[in-house]
């Protein structure tokens, strides 16, 4: 469910025209329903019902400042994965005590950073880590709430470079590792464990594999009870699909009842990363046609969005629905809607039936609100696009399209070059 529709054959996110948008801010750019992101926060935290737990939104997915400050209104909390997102995830507001943090490679620094923060739950996926992070507690003398992110061993049944749960994927530690590390830390005086996590995957569009994962988890819980190891918090990460073509992932309240009827009664606190579910389809893309190419019988679109900007289709191969902003045209043609970097990879659909269009048409990107600014780059020295939000009728800029200027801050000349 969505806020971007056609009304009287033009499209519109809530109230707002898009051509509106365009008109003022030029293209191409991203454009974030409030009231989509809002609804599907709530439909997710209310799943859960009265079970304790806490909607962490993965950062990842898409951390810009206004849709933080939402979630920080709506009273929840943050999953991170760096350094760089526990600034964003404070600076918007998001209390620490609702913040965890995963990941292979935190640095000491970034680690230094969340202890003094004083986050709720550091996810701890080594044992150099386990190590570094009982030194850093000793040395500042502060208690530090840790989880081990346990490898489940399972397959999500997702894209190869989305999976994370499987046993060759360099995510967590294994079950037999994890149970030492718990008898190691609970030696440790600043180490607190007070939780288990695990994620195994992304756009999962079954329950099957959570439902393996939380009756797995649920045997480590209760296998580190017996050992005199007590958790209190159990993450489950993220992972819940969306549609982008005619997909049908569970929803939010089949996904929850899954877990709360697999869980039972350990009386654990739950910890959720949503990222996708949430802000997925509470972004579009849009962008302009540049030219209509044809070269040896295929028509290539040239738009003025790229890969740099949306990376999905590229990457993953992965499909996108393309829509005209002006609805009415009945003609289609077969063509590669592409942007204008120089590779072949650089593409938003190949042999795709769209309506015909021409040179100075808009066209709409849906289900780029995850994993597409956030995924954005400066490459071919293209400036970063505009990020819109609409609420009701009106529209804000949440942060400008780059100027050249922005291309080259950071950088510096050395003496031998100057003139
Ligand atoms: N928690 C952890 C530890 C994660 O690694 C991830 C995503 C999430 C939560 C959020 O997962 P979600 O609910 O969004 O599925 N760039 C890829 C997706 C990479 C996901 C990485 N981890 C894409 O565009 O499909």
């Amino acid at each position: 469910m969505d806020y971007f529709e056609y009304r009287n054959g033009e499209l519109f996110c809530e109230d707002v025209p898009v051509k509106a948008v365009a008109r003022k801010v030029g293209t191409p750019f991203y454009l974030y329903s409030y009231g989509t992101f809002e609804r599907h926060l709530r439909v997710f935290d209310g799943a859960f019902g009265d079970m304790p737990h806490i909607v962490c939104y993965s950062l990842k997915a898409n951390p810009n400042g206004a849709l933080l400050r939402t979630v920080a209104r709506l009273g929840g909390g943050a999953d991170i994965v760096s350094g760089g997102e526990l600034y964003r995830a404070l600076e918007a507001g998001i209390p620490a005590e609702k913040i965890v943090y995963s990941g292979v490679g935190k640095s000491r620094e970034e680690l230094r950073y969340a202890i003094d923060a004083g986050i709720r739950m550091i996810n701890i996926e080594s044992e150099g880590e386990l190590r570094l992070l009982a030194r850093l507690s000793r040395n500042m003398k502060k208690r530090v709430p840790v989880s081990i992110r346990v490898n489940p061993e399972i397959d999500p049944k997702t894209h190869p470079y989305i999976t994370t749960g499987l046993k060759k994927n360099k995510f967590g530690v294994l079950w037999a590792d994890a149970l030492r590390l718990y008898r190691e830390m609970a030696a440790e005086e600043y180490l607190a464990p007070v939780g288990i996590s695990s994620h195994i995957g992304s756009q999962i569009l079954e329950l099957g594999p959570f439902i393996e994962a939380v009756t797995s988890l649920k045997s480590m819980i209760l296998e580190l009870k017996g050992r005199g190891i007590t958790v209190e918090m159990l993450d489950i990460g993220g992972g819940l699909g969306i549609t982008y073509k005619d997909e049908l992932p569970p929803d939010p309240a089949q996904y929850a009842r899954a877990i709360r009827e697999n869980l039972g009664n350990t009386g654990v606190t739950l910890i959720l990363e949503p990222g996708r579910v949430i802000v997925g389809n509470s972004g579009i893309f849009v962008t302009k046609l540049l030219y209509v190419k044809g070269t040896a019988g295929k028509i290539f679109y040239v738009v003025d969005g790229a890969m740099n900007d949306l990376v999905r289709p590229s990457l993953y191969n992965a499909y996108h629905e393309i829509l005209p902003v002006e609805e009415g045209k009945t003609k289609t043609e077969v063509v590669d809607l592409v942007g204008p970097i120089c590779e072949s990879g650089d593409f938003f659909a190949k042999d795709r039936e769209l309506a015909s269009l021409k040179e100075g048409d808009l066209v709409a990107i849906k289900g780029a609100g995850a994993y597409g600014f956030a995924m954005s780059s400066n490459y071919n020295s293209r400036r970063r696009a505009a990020e819109v939000l609409v609420k009701g009728g009106e529209f804000f800029v949440v942060r400008r399209r780059e100027t050249y200027k922005d291309l080259k801050r950071g950088e510096s000349i050395p003496q031998f070059l100057e003139v």
